[in-house]
C-alpha cells in the first residue's frame, strides 16, 4: 500500500498548535472508543459507565478535536494571507488546490481516507449510542436515585422483560425525536438536581396505548370471566386468613357484557375531563358511539367544555385502568398479605400482620430508613413476645428481613416516594379507581347513571370468608 500521503498530512497537522491539539484529541479518543467497542463486542466490559464513556463522552471529545483541525488550519491560513506580500493572493477567499502537485494530491488523498474512517467511526458510534439509549440499563440504572423505585418495581412485574422504551416511547420517528428532546431536559434536570420528587404521576404526554401496549396486546382478545381468589390476613393474634372470591367479567371481543367488551370496543370512544392533576375527580365524561354522543356530569356541576384548554380532554385508553402494569407499588397491608401467603413470612408468628402493617405505615409516613423498620419490629417481638422470640428466633428474623425488603421495594425516602404516592386504578379498594366514574352520581341529560351495581364488573362469590364454600365446590381448597 502506498503510504506516501502520511508524511505531508502529518506536516499539515503540525502547522499550528490548535490543529495539533485537535489531531491529538481526535486520535486518542478515537482509539479509546475503538478499544471500548471491541471490549464491548468481546463482552469483556459490560458496565453502564463504560458505555456512557464510549458512546457519549468520548465521541463528544472526538468531534470537538475534529472541529479544531479545520479551525486551526483556517486561522493559520488567515494569518498567512493577511501577511502575504501579494495583493491578489490576499484577496483570494479559498486556497488553491492544485491537484497537479504531487504533495497536494497526497494530502487530499490523506484527507479523504481519514474522513472516510472518521465517518465510519461516527456512524457506528451514533448507531450504538441510539441503540444503547433504548436499553433498560440506560433508562433504569443510569440516573440511580431517580429511577431506582420504578426500576425495582419493574423487575418484579410481568413486564420485566419488556424494554422501558416499548411503553414509554413506542415505534416511529416523531416519538423518537420527542423522547430525545424530553430526555435531554431530564438529563439537565438530573444534573442540576431540579427534578421533582416524587416524579409526578400520571405521566403527562404518555403515548396513547394503541401505539405501545397494543403492539403486543391485541385489544380484540376475548378473556371471558376470570376467577380471582384474594387472601387477606386479619390483624388478630393468629393472623386468620380470609378469602374473597371474585368472578371478574373481563369479557372482550364481540361480547356485549364485560369490562373489556365495553371499554375497549373499537366503536366506542370515551373522553373525560378531570378536576385534579391526579385525574381522580372526574367532572365530565363523553361517550361517542358512531353519531350518538352521551355526556355525563355531576349534579349541579356543569362543565363548559368549549372554554377548556386543548389537552384538558383526555381520551380513555388502557392506561386509565392499567396505570400500574409494571411499576406496582403496594400498600403495607397488601404487601404483607402477599408475603404471608407466599410463605416468606410465617403465619405462625403472633400478630405479625398487625405489627408489620403498623410499623411499615408509621416509618413510611415519616420517610424513615429501612433500618428503623428492622429495629422497631425486632424490639416489638423482644419486648411483647419474648418467649416466642427466643424459641422461634429464626422465623421472626426471617420475617423481619422480608418486611425490610417490602419497605425497600415500596418506599424511597430520597425520592419522597411512600405509601399511596402512586395510586393503582384497577379496582376500587384502596384508591378511587373504577369508582371515579362508576359512582352512580355521574348522570347523562336523559337521566342515565354510570352504575355502581356490584355485579356489573364481577360476581362476588365470597367476601372475607374463612372457608368459602365456593372454593370447595370449585375444587380450589387451599
Ligand atoms: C409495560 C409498560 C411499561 C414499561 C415496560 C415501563 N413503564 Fe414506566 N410507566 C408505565 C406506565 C403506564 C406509567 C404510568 C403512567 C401514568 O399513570 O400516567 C409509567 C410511569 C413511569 C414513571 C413515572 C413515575 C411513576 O411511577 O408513575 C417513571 C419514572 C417510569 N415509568 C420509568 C420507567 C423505567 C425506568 C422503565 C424501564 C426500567 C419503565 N418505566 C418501563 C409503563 C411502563
Ligand atoms: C413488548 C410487549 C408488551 C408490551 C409493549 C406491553 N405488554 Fe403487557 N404483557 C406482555 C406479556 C408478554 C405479558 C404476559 C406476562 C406473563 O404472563 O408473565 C403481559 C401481561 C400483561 C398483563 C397481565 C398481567 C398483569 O401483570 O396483570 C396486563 C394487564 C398487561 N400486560 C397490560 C399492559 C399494558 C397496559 C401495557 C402498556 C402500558 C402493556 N401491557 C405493554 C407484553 C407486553
Ligand atoms: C375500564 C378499565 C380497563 C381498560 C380500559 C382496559 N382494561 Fe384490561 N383489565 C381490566 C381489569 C379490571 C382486568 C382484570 C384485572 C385482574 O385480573 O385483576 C383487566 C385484565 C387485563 C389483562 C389480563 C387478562 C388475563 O387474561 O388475565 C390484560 C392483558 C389486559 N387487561 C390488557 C388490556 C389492554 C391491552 C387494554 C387496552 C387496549 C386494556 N386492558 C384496557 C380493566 C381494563
Ligand atoms: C373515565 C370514566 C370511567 C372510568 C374510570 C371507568 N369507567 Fe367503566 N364505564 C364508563 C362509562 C361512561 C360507561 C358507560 C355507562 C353506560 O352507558 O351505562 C362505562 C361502562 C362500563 C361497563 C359496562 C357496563 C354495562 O352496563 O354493561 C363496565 C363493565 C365497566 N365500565 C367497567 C369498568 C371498570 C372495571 C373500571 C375500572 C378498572 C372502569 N369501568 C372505569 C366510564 C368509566
Ligand atoms: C366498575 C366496575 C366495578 C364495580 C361497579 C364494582 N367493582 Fe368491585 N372490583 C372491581 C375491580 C376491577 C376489582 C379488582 C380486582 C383485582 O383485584 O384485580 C374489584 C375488587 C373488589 C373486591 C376485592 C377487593 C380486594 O382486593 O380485596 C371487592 C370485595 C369488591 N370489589 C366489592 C365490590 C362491591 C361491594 C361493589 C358494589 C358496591 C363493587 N365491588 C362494585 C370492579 C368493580
Amino acid at each position: 500500500m502506498n503510504l506516501r500521503w502520511v508524511g505531508p498530512l502529518l506536516k499539515l497537522f503540525g502547522t499550528n498548535w490548535i490543529t495539533l491539539f485537535g489531531t491529538n484529541l481526535t486520535t486518542i479518543s478515537g482509539l479509546i472508543i475503538v478499544a471500548f467497542l471491541l471490549l464491548g463486542v468481546l463482552g469483556v466490559v459490560d458496565s453502564p459507565y463504560v458505555a456512557i464513556m464510549a458512546l457519549m463522552v468520548l465521541p463528544g471529545i472526538f468531534l470537538f478535536g475534529l472541529l479544531l483541525i479545520p479551525i486551526g488550519l483556517y486561522w493559520e491560513r488567515k494569518k498567512k494571507k493577511d501577511g502575504a506580500p501579494d495583493r491578489a493572493e490576499r484577496r483570494l477567499r479559498y486556497p488553491i488546490i492544485n491537484l497537479n502537485k504531487p504533495r497536494v494530491r497526497r494530502v487530499t488523498l490523506g484527507v479523504v481516507i481519514l474522513t472516510t474512517v472518521n465517518l465510519l467511526l461516527i456512524s457506528t458510534v451514533s448507531y450504538e449510542a441510539v441503540a444503547y439509549m433504548e436499553t433498560t440499563e440506560f433508562c433504569g440504572q443510569i440516573c440511580h436515585t431517580v429511577m431506582d423505585p420504578e426500576f425495582a418495581a419493574y423487575l418484579n412485574s410481568s413486564h420485566s422483560k419488556v424494554k422501558c422504551v416499548e411503553c414509554h416511547i413506542g415505534p416511529g420517528a416523531p416519538w423518537f425525536v420527542r423522547s430525545k428532546l424530553s430526555g435531554l431536559g431530564q438529563v439537565i434536570a438530573v444534573t442540576f438536581d431540579t427534578f421533582e420528587r416524587p416524579i409526578p404521576t400520571p405521566v403527562e404526554n404518555l403515548r396513547p396505548s394503541q401505539d405501545t401496549c397494543e403492539q403486543c396486546h391485541w385489544p380484540g382478545r376475548f378473556t371471558g370471566d376470570k376467577i380471582k381468589v384474594i387472601t387477606r390476613y386479619s390483624e388478630d393474634e393468629t393472623n386468620t386468613p380470609l378469602k374473597t372470591v371474585l368472578a371478574l367479567h373481563i369479557g372482550g371481543g364481540e361480547r356485549e357484557e364485560g369490562i373489556h367488551s365495553w371499554h375497549i370496543d373499537p366503536d366506542k370512544q370515551t373522553f373525560y375531563v378531570a378536576k385534579d392533576e391526579r385525574r381522580h375527580e372526574i367532572a365530565w365524561i363523553q361517550v361517542k358511539e358512531g353519531d350518538q354522543i352521551t355526556e355525563y356530569t355531576l349534579d349541579g356541576e356543569d362543565v363548559d367544555v368549549d372554554s377548556l384548554e386543548p389537552g384538558a380532554i383526555r381520551q380513555m385508553d388502557c392506561i386509565d385502568c392499567h396505570n400500574r402494569p409494571t411499576h406496582v407499588f403496594k400498600l403495607p397491608a397488601e404487601a404483607m398479605d402477599e408475603s404471608i401467603y407466599s410463605g416468606r413470612i410465617s403465619q405462625s408468628i403472633p400478630y405479625i400482620k398487625k405489627a408489620g402493617v403498623e410499623i411499615l405505615t408509621e416509618v413510611g409516613n415519616s420517610l424513615g430508613t429501612p433500618e428503623e423498620v428492622v429495629q422497631r419490629l425486632r424490639a416489638y417481638y423482644q419486648e411483647n413476645h419474648s418467649d416466642f422470640y427466643s424459641s422461634e428466633k429464626q422465623a421472626v428474623e426471617q420475617a423481619v428481613r422480608e418486611i425490610e425488603a417490602i419497605y425497600r421495594r415500596n418506599v424511597a425516602p430520597d425520592m419522597r416516594l411512600t405509601w399511596g404516592t402512586y395510586p393503582n386504578n384497577i379496582g376500587h379498594q384502596n384508591f378511587p379507581g373504577c369508582f371515579r366514574c362508576h359512582d352512580s352520581e355521574h348522570e347523562s341529560s336523559d337521566g342515565r347513571l354510570i352504575e355502581q351495581d356490584c355485579e356489573t364488573c364481577h360476581t362476588i362469590l365470597a367476601w372475607d370468608e374463612e372457608n368459602p364454600e365456593i372454593l370447595q365446590q370449585l375444587g380450589l381448597e387451599q
